[in-house]
């Protein structure tokens, strides 16, 4: 699709039921993000999820997929330590869900994880720029890579991914014009989250673009529904309808 210049539409899921939707619409990527541990289980960071527990998210959106490339985000703490625990947790994710390829946060440090995983016949996405399992090293969630430093690093890491045999990059908030550069020097494709248009393709988190997390408004985030609103109304008319005895009427009873 790079080669082409056909834009990559990728999204994250958890379950089956969307998934199924998402699969049906034509969705390249679903991506199963550890974003899951905000969106879905409620906490305030992605940290807390268990590799366990992205298993279970994933083997239903394996499920539900036809035709869709289905990547599970390899969780806080299930890779970090050494390249052997990396393989071992990328296995179990292959073997337990059904996916087709993980993706892991990080540069150069995680190399070594990098090139284990793909000796075993796994894919590898990477991912660079805001990396959300760093958060309490960043301390924030602004813009990373402005200054040239981390611009100049960001680019560096991203050739020795690619070079380590990623086959596609996501890069999470941070300048367009950076991010442009790093997919017109690397041959894999680039899939952006908040940087720009200039990359291969984009990513949102599901329940941002379906409105649900309607409290969570960063510029690149474009909303296509705004469902906590809705469903919220919806709702409210069904309690309405129970409490007013209006539900069930004549016609859905037995
Ligand atoms: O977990 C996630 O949803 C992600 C995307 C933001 C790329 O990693």
């Amino acid at each position: 699709m790079k080669k082409r210049g056909e834009k990559i539409a990728m999204l994250t899921a958890y379950d089956f039921s969307l998934a199924r939707i998402l699969d049906a619409a034509g969705i390249d990527i679903l991506l199963v993000g550890d974003s899951a541990s905000n969106v879905m289980a409620g906490h305030e960071t992605t940290l807390p999820i268990t590799l366990d527990q992205m298993i279970y998210h994933a083997s239903s959106v394996v499920r539900a997929v036809q035709r869709a490339l289905v990547v599970v985000d390899l969780p806080f703490g299930s890779y970090q330590g050494n390249s052997k625990e990396a393989l071992n947790s990328s296995i179990r994710i292959m073997k337990e869900s059904g996916a087709h390829a993980v993706k892991m946060e990080g540069g150069r440090e995680i190399k070594d994880s990098i090139e284990r995983i793909l000796s075993a016949g796994v894919p590898v996405m990477g991912h660079l720029g805001l990396t959300p399992q760093s958060i309490y090293k960043f301390g924030t969630y602004v813009v990373r890579a402005k200054e040239e430093v981390e611009a100049n690093r960001l680019l560096e890491d991203a050739h020795i991914l690619a070079e380590s045999g990623c086959f596609a990059l996501v890069l999470e908030k941070i300048p367009a014009k950076l991010a442009t550069r790093v997919a017109h020097e690397v041959k894999i494709p680039i899939i952006g989250i908040g940087a720009g248009g200039g990359v291969d393709g984009q990513v949102l988190v599901l329940h941002d673009m379906l409105g649900i997390t309607h409290e969570f408004n960063p510029r690149f985030l474009r909303r296509y529904m705004n469902l906590f609103d809705d469903i919220k109304a919806a709702t409210e008319h069904y309690i309405k309808d129970v409490k007013g005895r209006d539900f069930p009427s004549e016609k859905e009873q037995y």
